[in-house]
């Protein structure tokens, strides 16, 4: 894949065609930097050099387009591109391993291939969701292997989706492992986010892990909340509209539903694995949102003869209006579910390559039982041929 021009490049985000990634390089673009994106996955590269997003963005498209048109945006698969430009932004997936820890590998095995072409006059912003400490340990890291160049750590809070929005929108926390580190991804950020705020590394790593916690933890109070009341013959929904009626303190209780995705459940296990497993809140929430799907099935199978029926479940994303199927606990109920119904069918209108996928009124026509597993707004015009449904989420207001 070539560069377009020999201009230079003001930034290079590695990590750039994923979802937070190529969002945040089409507005660094917008906003003046002549954006490279280096990535691992050609095939999503050659997606956004064709003007297409790989995945749904509000705005993105168009966003990229635009930055394409005005060559402020390039490619490059060879990690030898990032050299000499000032900035290099990391948006790689930081996952949790089967022990549940932080797999601090991908960062460093990411440093390693960036190694060769770095000088102490670039600045790496870190901007993957880490554990506490791992930006002052990449700091060392490097320092270790002979290179001055600076590390700062501006997490991104975005909601997946609207990335190109938020981005814009939201302040912007700030750290380095120096002050001069934090200078430049000052000075970076001033002319992207609406205002910033300074940290320390370590603060910063903390504040993006509560930001994330945070929410798991509401939704787990709100799924018990919702499992107590449904077990006393009660709505749950019922109980929360009139509850937060003119009652601002509790305007942020959540309704029911999946909590899931490729963050907030690692990032809870983040927190975890730092307070030496100490964190009750967090695994108490774990169980909660992750034993929702088996909780349905129980309560189903107490009503009806799953063996003889088959199942309908209407969306796979892990959100609502997302092709993103990450970590969906769709799939996990799916796999639970399986055992116990004659059949599973599966519907989503956004989610790409999974070949078990059937159009909505084909899932609708077989199935004696749906169950709303993601509350697609599309869903809210679908002739369900009153047929019974499983609604969690209270979506279809019944
Ligand atoms: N998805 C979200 O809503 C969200 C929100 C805030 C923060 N985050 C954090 O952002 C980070 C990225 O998440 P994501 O959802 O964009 O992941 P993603 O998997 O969609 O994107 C990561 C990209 O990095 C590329 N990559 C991996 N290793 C590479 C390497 N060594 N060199 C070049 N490219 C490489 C992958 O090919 C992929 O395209 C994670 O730390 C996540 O926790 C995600």
């Amino acid at each position: 894949m070539k560069k377009r021009t020999t201009k230079p490049y003001d930034v290079c985000v590695v990590g750039g065609a994923g979802h937070i990634g190529a969002p945040l390089a089409a507005v660094l673009a917008k906003k003046g930097y002549r954006t490279l994106i280096h990535d691992l996955n050609r095939q999503a590269m050659d997606t956004l050099a064709a003007g297409k997003m790989p995945f749904l963005e509000e705005g993105g498209e168009a966003m990229l387009k635009e930055a394409l048109a005005a060559d402020m945006l390039g490619f490059s698969a060879k990690v030898s591109a990032i050299q000499g430009v000032p900035y290099i932004v990391l948006t790689i997936g930081t996952p949790v391993d089967e022990f549940q820890t932080p797999v601090l590998r991908v960062l460093t095995d990411c440093v390693d291939l960036l190694l060769p072409y770095l000088s102490d006059e670039q600045t790496i912003i870190l901007r993957s969701t880490v554990f506490p400490g791992v930006t002052d340990y990449l700091h060392g890291y490097l320092r270790e292997r002979g290179r001055k160049t600076l590390v700062a750590f501006c997490p991104e809070r975005v909601v997946q989706g609207l990335a190109i929005k938020e981005i814009q929108s939201l302040v912007q926390m700030i750290s380095g492992s120096t002050p001069e580190a934090e200078e430049s991804a000052a000075k970076f950020f001033s002319k992207v986010a609406r205002k910033i705020v300074r940290l320390t590394p370590m603060e910063a790593e903390f504040a993006k892990l509560f930001c994330n916690t945070y929410r798991y933890l509401q939704f787990a109070a709100a799924n018990q909340f919702y499992m107590m009341t449904t077990a006393a013959g009660l709505s749950y929904a019922r109980i929360r509209a009139g509850l937060m009626e003119d009652y601002p303190r509790m305007r942020d209780l959540p309704g029911a539903g999946f909590a899931a995705g490729p963050c907030l459940y690692k990032d809870t296990l983040q927190l975890a694995a730092f307070s030496d497993n100490q964190f009750s809140l967090g695994t108490a929430a774990i169980q909660v949102n992750e034993g929702l799907p088996s909780w349905i099935i129980s309560r189903l199978r107490q009503q009806y003869a799953l063996k003889e029926m088959t199942v309908g479940l209407l969306g796979m994303a892990f959100k609502a209006n997302s092709d993103d199927a990450r970590a969906s606990l769709s799939y996990k109920l799916k796999k639970l579910l399986k055992p116990h119904a004659k059949t599973v069918l599966t519907t989503d209108p956004f989610v790409q390559g999974d070949k078990d996928l059937l159009p909505l009124e084909e899932v609708i026509r077989r199935s004696d039982l749906l169950i709303l597993c993601t509350p697609h707004a599309a869903y809210a015009k679908a002739d369900l041929r009153g047929k019974p449904v499983f609604d969690l989420w209270n979506f279809f207001n019944k």
